[in-house]
């Protein structure tokens, strides 16, 4: 199906109100937490380390990376979004750091705006990761489109988000998710690359990621709640009172970040798992990991600091690697995989 052009301008007037919302409305969840608060570390007085040896740096699919971040799938499609997107793809360069863009509907439609989803002429070397929504496999995507949004990346990964919430809030949402399973186990078949499973912030359960792993997902980003509400977004853009309170009554949606890992890795222990939703520090990240997480992505905060500046950008970067290398010293642990094992964190 290919979009009219009055389709193909909302869905780029929707990303443009997207960034506007995020950074002008409260649009975080405020009764529902990442769960990370039910954890602290135990504190080390003598760790047998130089800090200078702390080593951050990890494998994610097969890439190397220099922490444990991803810099969360966000926008594109706009001249402002393009400018995010260089901005996070110098950083990500800088650090070999993950990437993900926002979803390249809007791409593949009009493929005049590819060029701000384009960020590999800045980044390389990163793990890079194209954006589809996984909704729209019961609109007329398949492979073909797929093989686009990747190309225009040269991607080394798909995520495919599930964001059945928003579809529910937002003017004429997509939401036949009748048979979306059998479709993402075809993709995964016949795509070059590997397929991740991604939420927006509502989180995935342990039987949601059984099922996305037996159709072959290579990775899971929980993307779980206690950060960015995609349902208090949706209802500050809503057209009529019902869309309105539906956004309001659901802000709050979800599974937390923390019992998402935690429950996922208790059924499968090998998965590349990123943990997402609400993390705002370092400490959060090293949580995540020492719950099971293998990375860590973050989104709003990124975004605030790409429409700053690219120095706010590289700032924030840093400062999430030195709060993650903190957790590590003052644990104990000189990489991220003896912290996984160290049973440094306990519940409060
Ligand atoms: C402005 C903005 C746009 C987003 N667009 C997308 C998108 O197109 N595709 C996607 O998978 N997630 C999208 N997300 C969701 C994020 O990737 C992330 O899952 C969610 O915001 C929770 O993370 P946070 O609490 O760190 O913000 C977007 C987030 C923001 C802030």
């Amino acid at each position: 199906m290919n979009l009219s052009s009055t389709e193909t301008a909302t869905t780029q007037s929707r990303k443009a109100d997207h960034i506007r919302i995020c950074l002008e409305a409260d649009v975080q969840c405020h009764q529902a937490t990442n769960g990370l608060e039910r954890y602290r570390f135990t504190h080390h007085c003598l760790p047998e380390l130089d800090y200078q040896d702390i080593d951050l740096s990890t494998n994610f699919l097969d890439k190397k990376l220099g922490a444990p971040l991803l810099i969360s799938s966000m926008t594109g499609g706009t001249p402002q979004a393009g400018m995010i997107n260089q901005r996070l793809a110098k950083v990500a360069q800088k650090y070999q750091l993950a990437m993900g863009v926002g979803s390249q509907r809007v791409a593949v439609e009009k493929p005049e705006v590819a060029d701000t989803f384009a960020v590999r002429k800045y980044a390389p070397d990163i793990l890079l990761f194209a954006n589809l929504g996984a909704v729209q496999l019961n609109y007329d995507y398949g492979l073909e489109q797929c093989l686009r949004a990747i190309d225009i990346l040269q991607a080394d990964a798909l995520i495919l988000h599930l964001n059945p919430l928003q579809e529910c809030i937002q003017p004429r949402g997509d939401k036949n998710f009748y048979g979306i399973i059998d479709k993402i186990a075809e993709l995964c078949i016949k795509l070059p690359i590997p397929v991740i499973a991604k939420e927006v912030g509502n989180g995935i359960s342990d039987v949601m990621a059984e099922k996305l792993i037996g159709a072959g997902v290579a990775a899971i980003d929980v993307a779980g709640t206690g950060g960015t509400s995609w349902a208090k977004v949706e209802s500050e853009r809503a057209e009529n009172a019902l869309q309105r309170r539906l956004g309001r009554t659901f802000a709050d949606w979800g599974l937390s970040t923390a019992e998402c890992i935690t429950s996922i890795r208790a059924i499968a222990p090998d998965i590349p798992l990123i943990a997402s939703g609400g993390l705002r520090h370092g400490l959060d990240v090293g949580k995540a990991i020492a719950l099971g997480a293998n990375i860590a992505g973050l989104a709003m905060p990124f975004l605030k600091a790409a429409t700053n500046s690219q120095e706010a950008v590289d700032e924030l970067a840093q400062v999430l690697m030195a709060e993650i290398k903190t957790v590590l010293f003052c644990t104990g642990n000189q990489t991220l995989e003896q912290l996984q094992s160290s049973g440094s964190l306990i519940t409060r």
